[in-house]
């Protein structure tokens, strides 16, 4: 249809979007089977049998809880260099068929190097299906490290160190592998930081340390918040982690107070409609807030988070919210040059882009 064409050909800016969450059921078993790595018997998880059974399991999650034990227990298939990279370049072909330009990608490193494998390794891997991406598709990207919220803050202190001893905030040129002549932009291996996995409970101001040496080093700064959280989740995080965006940041509705201050502010939310629907957040995808906010003034991207659980990519999203809407053409472009706008790349880029 006419409508669809329009939203597949839009220029996309993705946000929020985990790695890790674009293993699907077949890559999982692929990987299982290539690295020696065992999966649950049949007696411990029905699920595992084959693709096709955890594609089922993957058809109902009964909240954030429940998918994230399938999420990391999916991850322990992820070995090698190798892994990393076949997993973030099937994240970045599948988004660039959707229409993706720009993509500021999560990853949870402490979910791998928990499990002994070298944070170098992770890394190493995505950074090389980056910049394959960046030549071969065009589509740009930077690499966003998340603490994952339910392990302790020294786990989150460690991680933060790793990266600073390795050097992965520092800048440096990037783009030199392919001896291009063209001026290239200062490129920091990781450009950002993050916070994920269990919300309610785990407050963002446990974190506040980790988030004020990010902001000394001049990285940018982002948080899950208001999700299933309620909404101090979401003023916590911008009061004591000085973030710039909120992840999800669905339950802003609840304190009209905050949402005009996140409206002055300009704060740009990550809104996730399928994954919001998969997790049971909202009933349909009409109680997505995206009209309320659309008419406050307040800015967000549409963004897939964990694409291989929650039935489909970007333009899936985009569908499902255009189903329920019927926003008009000038409301898809005030979406997309928001989500051009709140991106962390330099005006150049926005300019191509918009
Ligand atoms: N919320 C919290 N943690 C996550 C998510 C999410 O949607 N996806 C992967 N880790
Ligand atoms: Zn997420």
């Amino acid at each position: 249809s006419p409508i669809h064409n329009f939203l597949a050909e839009l220029p996309k800016c993705e946000h929020h979007l985990h790695l890790e969450g674009c293993l699907s059921p077949a890559l999982l078993f692929q990987l299982a089977a290539k690295n020696n790595i065992a999966l649950p018997s049949p007696e411990q998880d029905a699920a595992y049998q084959s693709p096709a059974t955890l594609a089922k399991r993957y058809e109902y999650f009964e909240n954030l809880e429940d998918f994230l034990q399938c999420y990391y227990r999916g991850i322990a298939v992820l070995v090698t260099e190798q892994d990393f990279e076949m997993l973030a370049w099937e994240y970045f072909t599948t988004a660039r068929r959707d229409g993706v330009r720009h993509a500021e990608v999560f990853f949870d490193p402490q979910s791998h190097t928990d499990r002994g494998v070298a944070f170098e390794t992770v890394v190493a891997g995505f950074n090389a299906a980056r910049s394959r991406a960046e030549k071969e598709l065009g589509v740009t990207s930077c690499l966003i490290m998340c603490f994952l919220r339910h392990l302790p803050v020294s786990s989150a202190a460690q991680t933060m160190q790793t990266a600073i001893e390795g050097g992965y905030f520092e800048e440096s040129r990037g783009g030199d592998h392919d001896g291009g002549q063209q001026q290239q932009q200062q490129q920091r291996a990781i450009a950002g930081l993050g916070l994920d996995s269990s919300e309610v409970g785990f407050r963002p101001e446990l974190f506040v340390e980790q988030y004020r040496k990010g902001q000394e080093l001049g990285l940018h700064r982002t948080a899950h918040g208001g999700e299933e959280g309620d909404p101090t989740y979401i003023s916590g995080a911008l009061d004591t982690l000085h973030v710039e965006r909120i992840d999800h940041g669905i339950r802003l509705t609840e304190d009209a107070e905050l949402l005009q201050r996140v409206v002055k502010e300009g704060v740009l939310l990550t809104v996730c409609p399928l994954s919001n629907l998969c997790l049971q957040a909202v009933k349909s995808i009409d109680q997505v807030p995206i009209r309320t906010f659309l008419k406050a003034g307040v800015k967000f991207s549409i963004n897939s988070d964990d694409p291989a659980y929650f039935r489909g990519y970007i333009l899936n999203n985009y569908c499902a919210v255009q189903e329920a809407f019927d926003l008009s053409r000038d409301e898809w472009r005030i979406i997309v040059e928001n989500s051009i706008h709140g991106s962390w790349i330099q005006e150049k880029r926005k300019a191509e882009l918009l």
